[in-house]
């Protein structure tokens, strides 16, 4: 029984069964979120294999019922968890994904939709905040029912980033990268504090240097490039970030996330889905937290929100 929402049974349906959905899968069962979980995928085989081998680590998290199914039984999901779509080769940008993945998110979100599912979709398959904007245009669903996992990971490259600088907690730095998630996101530093201390003062006080901040940016927008080129893909960092916006969303928490969000005027832009603060809840986006960017990161956002919609557009033309 989940306090919070009088709910005793909740319900998630993952579709893409690859490196990150399964890794989601693997940390949602590790938290003991849901009672019900669903692995959709089109190569079945594997679905069912990994249904079978999560089943195993029940025992010491949670009771779940855990299976590999099909769109049908999004009918009465809470949640919608879409990973499907191919994922960088070394050298390709996430924008280079969009032809082939709006083509695998459309056969995709109709089915869904089709299966009477009424609860929030949760979007990380690439160009990420390019494919959320396609699923609420897919699915005709009020844009506060669709979340794109945005700039969450990149959030939390840079407070990994910044912790080993500042020696503090990563999760006492209370700093965002907003924006694309992609090669024109930006850290918004002026926003930032650690333990209510503007950031910009702490790091001024520890002798970080403005080049050290830039330096720290570039390596958090190329991490995921570094890492490609190591292991061939990215996958823990983001299935961890996923389960955090799934368990918000159930727990019904209105937890403050960086993630992809519709926006309506906040920044002077709408029409897009994008990388900001935002509140979470049961309902999905309950409200974007408009942070108050210097006049460079404003006009970073607004270069980054160009790309994106040209994208877009060239996309869903
Ligand atoms: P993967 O290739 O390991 O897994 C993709 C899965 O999707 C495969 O199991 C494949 O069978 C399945 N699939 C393909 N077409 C499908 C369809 N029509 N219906 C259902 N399933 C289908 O790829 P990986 O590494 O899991 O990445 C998945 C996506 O996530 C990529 O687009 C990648 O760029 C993206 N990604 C996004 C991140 C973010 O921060 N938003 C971070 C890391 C990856
Ligand atoms: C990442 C890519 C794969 O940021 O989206 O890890």
């Amino acid at each position: 029984m989940n306090i919070l929402t009088n709910k005793n049974h909740q319900k998630v349906v993952l579709v893409g069964d690859g490196a990150v959905g399964s890794s989601y899968a693997y940390s949602m069962m590790n938290q003991g979120l849901a009672e019900e979980f669903v692995i959709v995928d089109v190569i079945k085989e594997r679905t069912e294999g990994d249904a079978l081998d999560l089943e195993d680590a029940q025992v010491f998290t949670a009771p779940k019922k855990v299976y590999s199914g099909d769109y049908s039984d999004c009918s009465d999901a809470d949640v919608v968890v879409i990973t499907a779509g191919a994922p960088q080769k070394p050298g390709e940008t996430r924008l280079d994904l969009v032809n082939k993945n709006l083509k695998i998110l459309s056969s995709i979100v109709k089915p869904v939709v089709e299966s009477g599912f009424d609860g929030i979709f949760v979007v990380a398959a690439n160009p990420v905040d390019v494919l959320t904007y396609a699923t609420w245009k897919f699915s005709g669903f009020p844009k506060e029912k669709v979340i794109g996992s945005g700039t969450s990971l990149d959030t939390s490259r840079l407070r990994v980033a910044l912790a080993k600088k500042l020696n503090v907690d990563p999760r006492n730095v209370d700093a965002y990268i907003m924006g694309e998630h992609g090669d024109s996101e930006f850290a918004a530093y002026s926003a930032a504090t650690v333990g209510s201390k503007p950031f910009l003062k702490f790091a001024e006080e520890k002798g970080i240097t403005q080049d050290d901040l830039d330096k720290i940016e570039d390596q958090t927008r190329n991490k995921a490039y570094e890492i490609i080129n190591r292991k061939g893909a990215t996958f823990y960092g983001v299935a961890t970030c996923l389960m955090r916006i799934t368990k918000a969303i159930l727990r019904d928490e209105n937890a403050v996330l960086p993630i992809g969000a519709a926006l309506n005027g906040e920044y002077g832009l709408d029409d897009i889905f994008i990388g900001t603060p935002a509140v979470i809840n049961a309902q999905g986006l309950a409200s974007v937290i408009e942070v108050p960017l210097s006049d460079k990161e404003l006009a970073a956002m607004k270069s980054s929100a160009e790309t994106l919609k040209k994208v877009t557009k060239d996309g869903l033309a």
